[in-house]
């Protein structure tokens, strides 16, 4: 067991890769605060964790509010005494053309996927300080070398990337990792709309010849929340078929 009675918070543990990972976590012995915006998508996760005999709570949190944020990291600690990991994985996506590309769209991809990772890494953040131990994964994508229809998505991912790398340097000192991991293409709801002529295009590309599995990124999820990536801080890992080599 890599994660014997660690609390961990995964957002967007209702669907795709927050799933796997608490999923995953809760098989490694960890309670996990199954977070989402969608109530009931969390509480299916923590139900079938519980059916397998694991340790989960489910929490209703919307990361872009920083109220909420704080809310779910208090409930934590008045439940399980302290915070050992925290997975910042909510995030969406609203693609179009910066021809096309409203106003809203631009605002409602920055405040999940960045300020939500601001919002929730401010509250979790402070615990960890206090115990002087802590690990933090955030969520990039490979959007971040630039990706048609996705300015927004990628200028969200690139600011997750440094925010992560700034609040590496400031949190060694209290022995808080901070990392964040960068997937390629993954098969869960998120990339399910890709138009399949597309996907076709899109896996060619991949070196390795496939998209990712979410359990795959589950594997690093653990990797990093566990002592053996003690050493490990302020990295950005794509795990993503080989798609970034080269490019
Ligand atoms: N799927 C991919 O190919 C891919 C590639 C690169 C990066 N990512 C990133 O990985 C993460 C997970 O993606 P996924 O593919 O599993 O997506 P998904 O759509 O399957 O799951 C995302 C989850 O986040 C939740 N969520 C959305 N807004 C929220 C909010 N405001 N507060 C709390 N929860 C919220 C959703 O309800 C959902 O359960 C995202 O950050 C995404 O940007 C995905």
């Amino acid at each position: 067991m890599r994660l014997n009675d660690k609390i961990a918070i995964v957002t967007g543990a209702g669907s795709g890769i927050g799933k796997a990972t608490a999923l995953r976590f809760a098989s490694e012995g960890a309670v996990v605060v199954c977070a989402d915006v969608n109530e009931a998508a969390a509480a299916a996760t923590a139900a079938e964790i519980e059916k397998a005999e694991g340790k989960a709570r489910p929490q209703k949190v919307d990361v872009s509010d920083a109220g909420s944020a704080e809310a779910l990291v208090k409930e934590t600690l008045a439940r399980h005494k302290r915070l050992d990991v925290l997975i910042n994985n909510a995030g969406i996506n609203r693609d179009a053309a910066m021809k096309k590309m409203a106003k809203d769209q631009w605002d409602a991809v920055i405040s999940v996927n960045l300020t939500g990772t601001y919002n929730v890494c401010r509250a979790a953040m402070m615990p960890m300080i206090e115990q002087n131990s802590g690990r933090i994964v955030n969520t990039a994508s490979i959007a971040v070398l630039g990706n048609f229809g996705q300015a927004n998505y990628a200028a969200s991912k690139a600011g997750v990337i440094g925010l992560t790398r700034t609040m590496a340097l400031e949190l060694a000192r209290h022995k808080v990792t901070v990392n964040a991991i960068a997937p390629g293409a993954v098969d869960t709801p998120m990339t399910a709309g890709i138009p399949p002529e597309a996907k076709e295009q899109l896996v060619k590309r991949i070196p390795l010849g496939r998209m990712a599995r979410p359990e795959e990124i589950a594997g690093l999820h653990l990797f990093l929340a566990s002592d053996e990536a003690a050493y490990i801080t302020g990295q950005v890992i794509f795990v993503d078929g080989g798609l970034s080599v080269g490019a």
